[in-house]
């Protein structure tokens, strides 16, 4: 493997005051994304709603890298130019989902699941690199039940999956990745949600160990430590701003260059406060602590966008990036730049 290639992008995309845009949700998904806009589900139309955002002036002043689905790495502007070539200009360095999607689990509880796609993974890794992507995210789901999730066959199995795919993409030239998510669900408070993240923490660290994962060129994309959504007491951001910084230096090495969080059902502006507060919080950890967000960059410039208004989802999306930005940073003045208030938390959040 190029290390020095490695670690170089890994540093770039974790670099001071940028973050990640995750837009490599699945057909399936962003299908349900543009049905809430009453926008049909066709290639036409991705490729339009990508284009628009990947087109954004001024974008990669905030943003340092996108993730793609697979479709969207081969696809072109509708004027006729790659996505790729058109993130490029902007200076947002590519990126491609390369797992296959959850499966059940047999033998763990029946909501838990493994993630697909290791096989021909170093051989795929390598065409995508070709095509210009420069990083890869697989997305590992775990969950938090009172029937004892996540059990310890699905962290270890998790753990292991993300460790050998982390390694598989080293090989090919790709920084990886590596998103253990444990999803909102449940009515836990904010201790036992500490508690399981940092046995998952734990574990997916040992198992890149074990599969001798580069940890310099990887990058680490983890919950933030929150409460259950169904639980009934209020937590500040403060608190979660401190639990997380503590859950992240118990558990990540200070090899790691950059912890990409991602925003798993929190409101635009709640994923930006509460990112600025974890970057006021003093830690020893070198790390930088920024954003990689599907939903709490996208709300507000889908809704604005709808199917037509280029510019005004543009300017929506680059309000949001700034916001993180700022947040990346300790900088956010919260409600300083528009957003979209609905809950964008979808119960069991796995396919
Ligand atoms: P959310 O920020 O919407 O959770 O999505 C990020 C992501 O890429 C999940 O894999």
């Amino acid at each position: 493997m190029n290390q020095d290639e490695l670690r170089e992008n890994a540093n770039r995309l974790a670099a001071r005051g940028k973050g990640l845009l995750a837009a490599d949700e699945s057909t399936g998904t962003i299908g349900k994304r543009l049905a809430t806009i009453g926008v049909e589900n066709t290639e036409d139309n991705r490729q339009a709603y990508r284009g628009m955002m990947f087109t954004a002036e001024g974008l990669g002043d905030f943003i340092s890298g996108a993730i793609l689905f697979e479709e969207t790495l081969y696809q072109d502007h509708p004027d006729g130019e790659s996505l790729v070539s058109k993130l490029g200009k902007l200076g947002v360095i590519p990126g491609i989902k390369v797992d296959k999607g959850l499966r059940p689990l047999p033998g763990a509880n029946p909501v838990e699941t493994w993630c697909t796609g290791l096989e021909g993974l170093v051989e795929r890794a390598a065409k995508y690199y070709e095509r210009g992507a420069r990083f890869a995210k697989w997305r590992a789901v775990l969950q938090i039940t009172d029937d004892g999730c996540p059990t310890a066959l699905a962290v270890t199995e998790n753990a292991w999956g993300l460790a050998r795919y982390a390694r598989a993409c080293q090989e090919s030239g790709l920084v990886p990745i590596v998103e253990p998510e444990i999803l909102m669900d449940g009515a836990h408070g904010i201790d036992k949600t500490a508690e399981v993240q940092e046995h998952v923490l734990t574990e997916v660290y040992k198992a890149c160990a074990e599969n001798g994962v580069f940890l310099e060129g990887s990058l680490l994309k983890p919950s933030m430590t929150v409460a259950g959504a169904d639980n009934p007491d209020e937590t500040s951001a403060d608190e979660v701003a401190k639990i997380t910084v503590r859950t992240m230096e118990r558990c990540v090495p200070a090899a790691v260059p950059g912890i990409m969080f991602l925003s798993g059902g929190l409101t635009e502006e709640d994923a930006s406060v509460y990112l600025n507060t974890i970057n006021s919080v003093p830690r020893k950890a070198p790390w930088s602590l920024t954003f990689s967000y599907g939903r709490a960059l996208q709300q507000s410039c889908l809704q604005a966008w709808r199917g037509k208004d280029i510019e005004g989802g543009q300017k929506a999306l680059l309000a949001r990036a700034r916001a993180n930005s700022e947040a990346a940073m300790g900088e956010y003045v919260a409600g300083s730049q528009p957003s979209a208030q609905e809950s964008l938390f979808e119960a069991g959040y796995k396919y």
